[in-house]
């Protein structure tokens, strides 16, 4: 028996009449990036696992959970669960800290995260990202945090909330895990089984644990922001100077820990209320110490990454402007060999001169092919037949109105085609005017 194909649970297909929504975001995100001098990097889907552990941390859910490994032969490989550790193995094995710094790359990938599906969160989900490295300099976290928040103005999103902490440098956090072990210590017996593990290992990775009962408990736990060194603390102060200069509004959030154990000094994110539970629409921050982890210079370094599908949801719910999908711009009809024949040199020549041309290549009757025309919402067609072929004119329908002109099939074609087409065009703006 034939089977039924299915996608695999937590994926989505993107169709063609759903793919304009995507391009409109890959476009906007890659304009704005260049614009803020970011260039464009492309890493492998997969890695070597080992790199994921060093960089995501062991004790995150990301790895302990939710990261997709394959063996092959002798070596063991991960599909990426983000994008930051390839982007930065691919910066030092290729030298580009060598260059003039700071690095500026942009992203837009797909990553693979075992979870459990839901509106919002899926097993194969797409981010845009970008990262920074070279500086460390406050002025660099607010650069980025403005080129994530100027994509998601430029997608038309309103009421986005950016909310911005600080998880400190190793020097603070070590003063903070010794209170946060203090506290959880004493509710151990109700942690789950992950978070008891991760009492010793890495406290503040409770913080962010799943369970709704670790969540509760780590509601009263102590904030980092109350444990930051002097240098944190300054650089902090500076941050949120600069994106005030920069106009950009923030809310100091000191629940925020992030999921990833790379992160120091300031770390952020973007939640839009109009999307139900998975309502982190973006997030990144600080690492300093993750290039030296993975065998570079040690090298300061930033970043963030947008969530695809969450970022169209959001756009969805606003109503927000998506670029409309592309229309046929000339469907021609033929009757017999001889007008095909014509008809795919016509189109062909069109084509040629950027225009969106189709002609039948079902060898239908001339009625279904203009039905199928219609379906099309093709600006124009024409209809060749044995007569059309004998005088050299053929009559071009413009389908919006209905009305036909005679147009030459000689050399001229393209350019009356040209000028019908702008005329049709500039059609509504002049009734509008009028
Ligand atoms: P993240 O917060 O794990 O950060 O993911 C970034 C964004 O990806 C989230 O805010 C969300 O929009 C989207 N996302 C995450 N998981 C899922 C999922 N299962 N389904 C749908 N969307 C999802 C990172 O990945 C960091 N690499 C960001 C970064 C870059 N930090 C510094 N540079």
């Amino acid at each position: 028996m034939a089977m039924t194909a299915q996608r695999p649970y937590g994926t989505e297909d993107v169709i063609p009449r759903n793919v304009n929504k995507w391009q409109t975001i890959e476009r906007v995100a890659r304009e704005t990036a260049e614009k803020f001098g970011f260039s464009e990097i492309r890493v492998p889907t997969f890695e070597q696992t080992e790199l994921f552990l060093r960089s995501v941390g062991e004790t995150t859910d990301v790895v302990q959970k939710e990261m997709y490994t394959v063996s092959a032969r002798e070596s063991t490989f991960t599909l990426r669960p983000e994008g930051t550790a390839g982007t930065m193995r691919a910066i030092i094995q290729n030298g580009l800290l060598g260059d003039a710094l700071p690095c500026r790359v942009y992203y837009n990938l797909s990553c693979f995260r075992h979870e459990r599906p839901q509106a919002g969160r899926l097993r194969e989900f797409h981010q845009f990202g970008a990262e920074m490295a070279g500086s460390p300099h406050p002025c660099a976290d607010a650069e980025m945090i403005a080129l994530a928040n100027n994509i998601i103005a430029r997608l038309g999103l309103s009421n986005i909330s950016l909310n911005i902490n600080s998880i400190g440098c190793p020097q603070c956090r070590s003063a903070y895990h010794a209170a946060l072990r203090e506290y959880f210590s004493s509710r151990e017996t109700e942690l789950c089984p992950t978070c008891i593990s991760r009492l010793a290992a890495n406290p503040m990775r409770i913080l962010d644990c799943k369970s709704p009962v670790c969540g509760g408990i780590a509601k009263d736990a102590p904030v980092i922001l109350d444990y930051l060194c002097d240098e944190c603390s300054e650089h902090f102060e500076a941050v949120k100077k600069y994106l005030t200069l920069m106009g950009i509004q923030y809310k100091i959030n000191p629940k925020i820990v992030r999921g990833l154990d790379y992160y120091t000094k300031t770390v952020f994110e973007f939640i839009c209320s109009d999307i139900g539970a998975q309502s982190t629409i973006g997030g990144g921050g600080r690492y300093d110490g993750l290039i030296s982890e993975l065998g570079g210079a040690p090298t300061p370094a930033l970043g963030f990454g947008l969530g695809l599908e969450r970022l169209i949801l959001a756009m969805m719910a606003q109503e927000c402007e998506f670029i409309q999908p592309a229309r046929c711009d000339l469907f021609i009809c033929s009757m017999g060999d001889a007008a095909l024949e014509k008809a795919m040199t016509l189109a062909m020549t069109l084509r040629d001169e950027g225009y969106r041309v189709e002609y039948d290549v079902m060898g239908r009757n001339i009625k279904p092919q203009m039905k199928y025309a219609g379906k099309l919402s093709s600006r124009f067609v024409l209809v060749l037949g044995d007569d059309e072929l004998a005088t050299g004119i053929a009559k071009l329908k413009l389908m919006s109105t209905g009305e036909q002109t005679d147009i030459s099939l000689g050399e001229s074609f393209e350019k009356q085609f040209g000028d019908a087409a702008i005329a049709e065009m500039f059609s509504g703006v002049l009734d509008g005017i009028s």
